[in-house]
Formats: structure tokens, C-alpha cells, sequence
């Protein structure tokens, strides 16, 4: 379950994947709601999914962060060079800061009117009111262009990925698929 020296533990790859299908689940859907027509069924099925899944995800991440903090992490592979292995850390700290400010500006314009969030009705996620004047349109704006930027950081991440699998022949894709033992 752990990680090691060399490879990534079950619970870092679940998580990633999870987080992975997640994110990308919730641009293609927020960018398609917010063109939806009042009388749509979607209308309002759409943004109630949207903000569920978002609650769910900030959970995931969370505890992916602390479990991530709290192990060591495998070492990068010896032929990395020093522009791979400072932008890959870039990009990763980038991804984990961005999928944040999403989840709270997300948060930020689902409760401005003071209503809280239902998760799947199954709990709700308590509103802190307007903490600040037009949060709203604010966190609206800023939540769609930080959504804009996560996605070409996860393009960037993952044609990095497939450099190393299909051009370096590399394990680096393959050890966060639970692979081991591969040169
Ligand atoms: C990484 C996770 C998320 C991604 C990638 C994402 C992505 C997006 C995108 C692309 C839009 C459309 C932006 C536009 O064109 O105006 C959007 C809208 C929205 N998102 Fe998210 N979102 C995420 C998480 C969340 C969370 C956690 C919440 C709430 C708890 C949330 C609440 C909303 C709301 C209320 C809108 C509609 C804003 C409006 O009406 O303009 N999102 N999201
Ligand atoms: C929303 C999508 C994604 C996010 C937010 C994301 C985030 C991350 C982060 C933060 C790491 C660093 C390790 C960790 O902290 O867990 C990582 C590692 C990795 N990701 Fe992603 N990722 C995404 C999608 C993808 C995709 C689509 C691919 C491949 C096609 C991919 C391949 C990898 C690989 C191979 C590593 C290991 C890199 C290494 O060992 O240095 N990721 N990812």
C-alpha cells in the first residue's frame, strides 16, 4: 500500500487515477452546463452533480495530500535530466494548486447566497455566507480560468508522460500504473 524507494504504493495510484478521471469529469462537465437552457432537464441536475463530485474530489485530494506528505516519495529514474526533474515538480505542484483553488472558488460561488452544498443528498456542506462583495462573479471567473489552466497543465503532465513511455521507453508511466520490477 505504501510507497517505496522505487514505486508507487496502491493507494497513490488509486488516487491518482481516481482524482485523474475525476478532474477531467468535471471540466467536460461544468464547460457543457453552463451553455444549458432553463428548461433543459439537465438545468439543474447538471451544476447539483457538478458540486457533489466536487465535494467528493476535495475530499479525495485531501486525504491524497496528507498521505503524500507522509511517506516518502520514489526517486526519480537516474537518466532524468535536471529540466525533467525541476519542471515535472513544477507541474505536479502546480496541478495539486490549481485543483485547490478550484474546489474552494468553486465552493466560494456555490454558497455566496448563503445556501449550502448537498452532496448527493446525502450530507450538506454548511455556507459561509458573502465573505466578500461579488464573490460570486468573482470565484466564477476565476474558477473558470484556473479550470482553463488545469487542463493545460494535465496536457503538458501527461505528454511528458508519454515521452518517457514512448520516446525514452522508460518505466516512469508504467510505475504509476502499478507496474514493478521493469526497467
Ligand atoms: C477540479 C475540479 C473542478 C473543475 C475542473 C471544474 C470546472 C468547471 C468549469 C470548466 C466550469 C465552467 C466555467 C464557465 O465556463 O463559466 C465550472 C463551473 C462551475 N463550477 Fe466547477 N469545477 C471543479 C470543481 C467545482 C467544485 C468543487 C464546485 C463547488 C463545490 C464547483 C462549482 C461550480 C459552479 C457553481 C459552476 C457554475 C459557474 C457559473 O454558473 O458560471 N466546481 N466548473
Ligand atoms: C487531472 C489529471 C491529473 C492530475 C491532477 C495529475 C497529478 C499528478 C501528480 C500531482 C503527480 C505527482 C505524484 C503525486 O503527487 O501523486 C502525478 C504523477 C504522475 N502522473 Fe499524473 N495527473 C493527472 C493525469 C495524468 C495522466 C492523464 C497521465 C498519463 C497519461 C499521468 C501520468 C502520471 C505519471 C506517469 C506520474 C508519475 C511521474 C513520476 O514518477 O515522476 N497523469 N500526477
Amino acid at each position: 500500500m505504501r510507497n517505496t524507494e522505487h514505486h508507487y504504493g496502491w493507494f497513490t495510484i488509486g488516487a491518482h487515477w481516481l482524482a485523474a478521471i475525476m478532474i477531467i469529469g468535471l471540466f467536460g462537465l461544468g464547460f457543457w452546463m453552463v451553455d444549458l437552457g432553463y428548461y433543459d432537464p439537465w438545468y439543474k441536475t447538471g451544476p447539483d452533480l457538478h458540486r457533489s463530485i466536487g465535494i467528493i474530489l476535495f475530499v479525495l485530494m485531501s486525504i491524497r495530500l496528507v498521505w503524500k506528505l507522509s511517506q516518502i516519495q520514489p526517486k526519480p529514474l537516474d537518466h532524468y535530466t535536471k529540466f525533467e526533474r525541476v519542471s515535472s515538480h513544477l507541474v505536479h505542484q502546480l496541478l495539486y494548486v490549481l485543483t485547490f483553488g478550484i474546489m474552494l472558488t468553486g465552493y466560494l460561488i456555490s454558497t455566496a447566497d448563503g445556501r449550502g452544498i448537498d452532496v448527493f443528498n446525502l450530507f450538506q456542506v454548511p455556507s459561509l455566507g458573502e465573505l466578500f462583495a461579488d464573490q460570486e462573479d468573482i470565484a466564477g471567473l476565476i474558477h473558470e480560468y484556473a479550470a482553463y489552466t488545469l487542463i493545460g497543465a494535465v496536457v503538458l503532465h501527461a505528454l511528458g508522460a508519454f515521452k518517457h513511455h514512448f520516446i525514452d521507453k522508460d518505466i516512469t508511466l508504467k510505475r504509476m500504473l502499478g507496474f514493478r520490477n521493469t526497467k
